[in-house]
């Protein structure tokens, strides 16, 4: 775990307009920056950076925060990951919480695991790109592939030298210790003799989601029968087959803006495709889709596309993959390339337009694909039409949302030509059979960073009028003004009760509480509910509120929600940017009036709510209590009447 105090000194360093910087072209706007949005393909500007609050707000796709959030978003970072990122571009040394021991030991081990990974990473590619042997083998193997100097940059590749113990050496040399090099696998050591795994392979170094190297991927170069056309890394500390997808790293960003990721079967069919330009495609890596390979996909996108080489050899069993993918409540197309070919050669011998024709024409909704394979082998046969018709809806029954079951269902009929009746009841008893069907990958699905729109409670008065009350706080709450309000007093000379206007300084914030408190309001949006408090402390403790540091101490959904309420009226503004301070206010007036026009319909809205609340008990029980509550609503509509008068002279 990363200790607070550092998480607070990246907060301190780290400039939201610098990390965005890197990724997203911004231009002084104002006090703001702007720049084209890096979620959508949009060519008017409207992605907003605030230096002064450190916060961003993207009007085209409503997303927004904190720079963590941004990283998150972008990068599609975990919460720590994120962290050590920014840690790492402003050279904050990181501090970890007190370990015991063997945590320590575990996590120096992995960490040297990674450095030694890192520095083959460098010599399979120094071997590959300086030398001779490497140009000669490596290099040119790679190239007559059809890869572009660039993609074999991009990608990382590599040639491990066709020597015993080349990159041992080195690394030994280098200061490395044989105890990593064996425990990643790089090094084979038997007893007393040591040997590189990859002798004589051209390497496909296999990133994480966040772009470290945890293993490798190695081709022959020979006709060699007997040894295996690809040897990995083993699973080590670092490397678990089954929670990588080879290629994620270089594709996440279009996966996640094409919201549909392809998935092919080898390392080859990745570089060729996004060497044609379709870079939203990973691989499993010649082993069976793992749920864990499914949940990296679904921090992206909920759409697959499962691309399937030419031979149908292994197709029904590839479809076992499918269900897997179904189970985990994405959508699958499926899309098979001619025979002999494959992702790779297709690639090769096509355009990108060509491609990409190819791709959107030729994938199929799983349920047609399926429909299609089978009903071929089922058309004569009527007991194998009734297992094809089982089969399919077995892959129904793994769907999670019903309505989709449903619709899936009516399209299977229609393919099968078969009543949906006997289709619904065929899955009623499948579901059945199965009712502990795996749900836990729905359960722990990721929560996003930033609360969709449809999250937020429904438009309404009430939440209208908090929003505006916390608005206020943030903007205004350290500010001292003169508030005037009409007070109740006895006169002096006649001992007559009479309304006088006092006048009274205070700070806004506490002068929203202490109204707020009176009335003993509370507010009914969670958000709110939570920032609230928070903002009341830090405005007592700090006197103001410090935008950064206060953002930067949110949970990100709240640093989110504020985010939000900040930006909001900038939004207008980006309407018409160059029009700039359209907002100033005479303040000395406006800012008391404002604070207390809210209060006031706040109660008027509370009172509203009370009065809706005393009629249905009315119409509920009439004998009873119905003279009391009549009166209770008299009163209330009477309060309402005091306050709406009040609000007249505010306006
Ligand atoms: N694979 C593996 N070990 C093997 C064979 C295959 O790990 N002995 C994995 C590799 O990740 C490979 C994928 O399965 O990329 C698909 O295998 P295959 O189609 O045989 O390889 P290609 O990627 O097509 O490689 P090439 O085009 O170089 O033959
Ligand atoms: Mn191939």
């Amino acid at each position: 775990m990363i200790q607070k105090s550092t998480i607070d000194v990246v907060f301190e360093t780290a400039r939201l307009e610098e990390v965005i910087g890197d990724f997203v072209q911004l231009k002084k706007s104002g006090s703001n920056f702007k720049g084209l949005s890096p979620f959508t393909d949009e060519r008017t500007p409207s992605f907003m950076v605030s230096p002064v609050k450190q916060i961003w707000k993207d009007f085209s796709s409503g997303k927004g925060g904190n720079v963590v959030a941004f990283l998150m978003e972008h990068e599609h970072f975990s919460y720590p990951e994120a962290i050590r990122y920014l840690a790492k571009k402003y050279n904050i040394e990181i501090e970890e919480t007190e370990q015991n021991d063997a945590q320590k030991a575990a996590a120096s081990a992995r960490e040297s695991m990674y450095l030694v990974s890192s520095f083959a990473l460098g010599f399979f590619q120094d071997s590959m790109w300086e030398t001779t042997q490497g140009k000669a083998i490596g290099l040119s193997y790679f190239r007559e592939r059809g890869f572009t100097d660039e993609t074999i940059k991009q990608f990382q590749l590599g040639y491990s030298p066709d020597e015993w113990s080349a990159l041992t050496d080195a690394a030994l040399k280098s200061g490395y210790k044989i105890d990593f090099l064996e425990k990643t696998g790089l090094t084979i050591v038997k007893e007393e003799r040591q040997f590189d795994r990859f002798k004589g392979r051209v390497m496909f170094p296999i990133h994480s989601m966040s772009g470290r190297v945890l293993g490798f991927g190695g081709r022959i170069l020979t006709q060699d029968k007997k040894a295996a056309k690809y040897m990995n890394s083993p699973e080590s500390d670092i490397y678990n087959k089954s929670k990588v997808l080879y290629g994620l790293y270089q594709a996440k960003k279009t996966i996640a803006k094409e919201d549909n990721c392809f998935l092919v079967e080898g390392y080859t069919d990745v570089i060729q495709l996004h060497q044609r330009g379709i870079t939203n495609v990973v691989s499993s890596s010649g082993t069976a889709l793992t749920p864990e390979q499914v949940r990296l996909i679904r921090r992206l996108t909920t759409n697959i596309t499962v691309l399937f080489d030419g031979d149908a050899a292994g197709l029904r069993a590839s479809l076992r993959g499918v269900d897997l993918i179904l189970e985990a409540g994405m959508n699958v197309r499926v899309c098979t390339f001619p025979a002999g070919e494959d992702p790779d050669s297709f690639a090769r011998g096509h355009s990108m337009e060509e491609v990409a024709n190819f791709l959107s024409d030729q994938s199929k909704d799983f349920i047609q694909f399926k429909a299609a394979l089978l009903v071929d082998e089922a058309e004569k046969d009527p007991i194998k039409k009734a297992e094809t018709i089982r089969e399919m809806v077995q892959s129904i029954a793994k769907i999670p949302d019903q309505i989709k079951q449903e619709v899936y269902v009516r399209s299977c009929a229609a393919l099968m030509d078969i009543s949906e009746e006997v289709l619904f009841a065929t899955l009623a008893q499948v579901t059945q059979k199965k009712d502990s069907r795996p749900n836990q990958m729905v359960a722990d699905r990721p929560m996003s960073v930033v609360p969709e729109e449809k999250q937020l409670p429904r438009v309404s008065s009430r939440f209208e009028l908090e929003k505006n009350i916390i608005k206020i706080l943030l903007i205004h709450g350290h500010e001292e003004v003169v508030f005037e309000e009409p007070i109740l007093k006895t006169d002096d000379k006649t001992g007559d009760l009479k309304m006088v206007t006092s006048k009274m300084k205070a700070r806004v914030f506490e002068k929203i509480y202490l109204d707020l408190q009176q009335d003993e309001i509370d507010f009914s949006t969670t958000a709110f509910k939570a920032l609230y408090p928070k903002i009341l402390l830090a405005l007592n403790e700090q006197g103001v509120i410090k935008m950064d540091t206060f953002m930067a101490s949110l949970p990100p959904e709240l640093a989110a929600q504020a985010s939000d309420l900040l930006l909001q009226d900038e939004q207008y503004a980006l309407h018409d940017w160059e029009r700039k301070n359209i907002y100033v206010r005479n303040k000395s007036t406006a800012l008391p009036n404002w604070v207390r026009e809210v209060i006031l319909r706040f109660r008027c809205q509370l009172i509203d709510e009370k009065v809706s609340e005393l009629q249905t008990k009315t119409e509920e029980d009439h004998e009873a209590h119905h003279a009391g509550l009549l009166e209770e609503i008299v009163d209330y509509h009477k309060l309402k009447i005091m306050l709406s008068n009040r609000l007249n002279r505010v306006i």
